[in-house]
């Protein structure tokens, strides 16, 4: 939606390095695994903001696509991307409009909650291939001041990747402190 693509723009350019450039924690303490296990390089970042896990990634030997809204962070991704060195397809992509396709041996959803775009994931994986999910879980503060659309809810990403032919390797929620959080890694079945 225009609206999201300029909520988004404008946060972009009042914080000069929304989340820094720093991956996200649970990438960074996966990565290891996330390298043993992908079937093959080809990777795709959904709603990558600045891009700070695709060139994470990058750097540890993925080919990335990265998608998001935001043109500002799109192009504060482009060079951060030139200024180390690596090469990100980085595109602006409006996610509710748009239907997966194509195949990756890894797709990384890290604080972006799209439902509808889950199975479409986990369908566009290859056989073995492996999904990161990370974003914000429900609260009652969050709840009191935002929309529940937004948030995940307690269960709800163990219920979903459950019932996907796979295997959940790492699940957990955070139900406590200032940002709740849920995450997954999933291994897609086929290899
Ligand atoms: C909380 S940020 C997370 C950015 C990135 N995944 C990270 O962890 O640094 C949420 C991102 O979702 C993007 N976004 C919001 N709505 C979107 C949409 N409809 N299509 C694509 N991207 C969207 C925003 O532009 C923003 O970059």
């Amino acid at each position: 939606m225009e609206t999201d693509r300029i909520k988004w723009n404008q946060r972009f350019e009042v914080e000069e390095t929304y989340r820094g450039w720093n991956p996200s924690p649970f990438l960074e303490r996966e990565i290891g695994r996330i390298q043993r296990l992908a079937p093959g390089r080809r990777a795709l970042d959904l709603a990558c903001g600045q891009g700070r896990n695709s060139i994470f990634l990058a750097r540890h030997g993925f080919r990335m696509t990265s998608l998001d809204i935001s043109d500002v962070g799109i192009a504060r991704g482009e060079e951060q991307a030139r200024a180390v060195g690596v090469e990100i397809d980085f595109r602006r992509q409006d996610l509710e409009e748009w239907h997966l396709t194509g195949q990756y041996d890894l797709i990384v959803n890290i604080n972006f909650l799209l439902r509808r775009l889950i199975p479409e994931e986990v369908g566009a994986l290859a056989p073995g291939g492996l999904l990161l999910f990370d974003t914000i879980l429900e609260s009652p503060r969050l709840l009191a001041t935002h929309t529940p659309d937004f948030f995940l809810r307690y269960g709800e990403l163990e219920r979903i990747f459950g019932g996907f032919e796979g295997e959940v390797l790492f699940s957990e929620e955070i139900r406590e402190g200032d940002m709740p959080t849920a995450r997954v890694l999933f291994r897609k079945a086929g290899l």
